[in-house]
């Protein structure tokens, strides 16, 4: 089989480790990839969202399969452009079609999914520039802290946490009015604050089976004690070790099986990942969260636990018959940790040469922002590379990827010393 990856981050450099495995793959092509991906699969340097390249490469390269790794190209429908394409239309494609990727592309969509399906989730009630006076008066009935989420994607600045009540009226005002987050914070929806440990359930679906793959937790501040700026994850672990089977059968009969039932009965299409960020409040789980993909660096320690053939099961999908499918997880417990460019998550340098990291013994490297020039492996992105390994328990697992770490290094290379501080 040929299968094009899309993306350019460590979960497609993982998704791409783990397909390269299978006996199944002829090809593998990443679009448009880094420089991780380059060294075991064709890299195409395309952007994700433009779907008439996207089309030419499917052809050109006569692709089986598309695996869509960020949430972009299928809130912007990039499943319905191959379903309504003459000549794409029978090439599966693993992610949902434009109509469920709302569940990430809208967070009113997804609340108003979460109370027709009653699953547990925070009291919330959304507001446009119209009832404005409204949210103000809401805001006024709530104990801080005060969440504001933009309803739209924002590159994962949408939400916003205030302690002050003026301070969230006026954030609620330029979400609102001054558009701070552009078309995305057209609609704010606020919320109850829910006070928890946080972590991350992933199903892999065919729109009728599901499996439920491991959890995982990721670590999103940029600064040690979760301080600081919200990154895009700077580590994680799998399993979340206080998730233990009393806790995931309530999340199970409680949150994925009305999530998947809930998808059927709205006739909302979805092959591919839901990603479901929960908060543990005493003894409950509570959906802070839907994404239609698999989570960056979440994907970095869930897929190299899951032993199974990933293309086979992927086919699966594809096909309809995931239910026949049984999946295999290492019970063994995987970190990784991200390595990041000083500055970042704001202003960072790029082009910085990164050595070092083939000396990485008993772990594995998985590359985000990385590219090849003149030879050399240099930084492209914030986000730089992942590093991902196994042990007994989490600690054993990070003690290896941090001493790998030592090994690495790059101008202004950053990273957090405390994955899995609060476990
Ligand atoms: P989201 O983009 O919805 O994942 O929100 C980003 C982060 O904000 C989450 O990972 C949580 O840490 C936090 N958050 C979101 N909603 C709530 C809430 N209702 N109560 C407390 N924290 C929240
Ligand atoms: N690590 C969080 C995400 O992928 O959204």
């Amino acid at each position: 089989m040929n299968v094009l990856i899309l993306g350019s981050g460590g979960r497609e450099h993982t998704m791409a480790w783990k397909l390269s495995q299978s006996p199944k793959l002829k090809k593998l092509v990443v679009a448009p990839g880094n420089a991780g991906t380059a060294n075991i699969a064709k890299n195409m340097p395309i952007g994700v969202n433009d779907f008439e390249a996207i089309k030419k490469i499917a052809l050109s390269e006569n692709i089986d399969l598309v695996v869509v790794g960020p949430e972009d190209p299928l809130v912007n429908g990039i499943h319905d452009f191959f379903l309504n394409d003459t000549e794409l239309r029978n090439i599966p494609v693993i992610g949902p079609q434009k109509a469920a990727a709302q569940l990430e592309g809208s967070k009113e969509f997804a609340k108003e999914f979460m109370m027709r399906h009653a699953i547990p989730t925070a009291a919330y009630q959304s507001f446009t520039a119209s009832n404005l006076e409204e949210g103000y008066a809401f805001l006024e009935t709530l104990k801080p802290p005060y969440v504001l989420k933009a309803d739209g994607l924002a590159a994962g600045k949408g939400v916003v946490i205030l302690e002050d009540l003026n301070d969230a009226k006026a954030e609620l005002r330029s979400m609102l009015v001054d558009a701070k987050f552009g078309g995305a914070s057209a609609t704010v929806v606020i919320e109850e604050f829910l006070d928890g440990i946080e972590l991350s359930v992933f199903v892999l679906t065919d729109g009728n089976g599901y499996k439920v793959l491991p959890t995982a937790k990721d670590y999103k501040r940029i600064g040690e004690g979760d301080k600081g700026l919200n990154t895009g994850g700077m580590g994680a672990i799998s399993p979340v070790p206080f998730a233990d089977k009393v806790f995931m059968d309530k999340i199970h009969t409680e949150v994925v099986k009305p999530t998947v039932e809930g998808l059927k009965k709205d006739n909302l299409p979805y092959k591919g990942f839901i990603f479901i960020g929960l908060i543990k409040v005493g003894d409950e789980p509570k959906v802070i969260e839907y994404n239609v993909r698999m989570g960056d660096p979440e994907t970095e320690v869930v897929i190299p636990r899951i032993k199974n053939d990933f293309l086979e099961v992927l086919q699966a999908v594809a096909h309809e018959n995931l239910d026949e499918v049984v999946i295999e997880i290492d019970q063994r417990t995987a970190t990784t940790v991200m390595l990041v460019s000083g500055g970042y998550p704001e202003a960072y340098e790029k082009g910085k040469e990164i050595k070092g990291f083939n000396e990485v013994q008993d772990s594995l490297v998985f590359h985000a922002g990385t590219q090849f020039k003149e030879g050399k492996v240099v930084t492209t992105g914030g986000r730089v590379m992942a590093i991902t390994s196994f042990g007994v328990d989490f600690r054993e697992a990070l003690e290896k990827s941090y001493q790998n770490i030592e090994k690495i290094r790059f101008d202004k290379m950053n990273y957090r010393k405390d994955i899995g501080f609060d476990l």
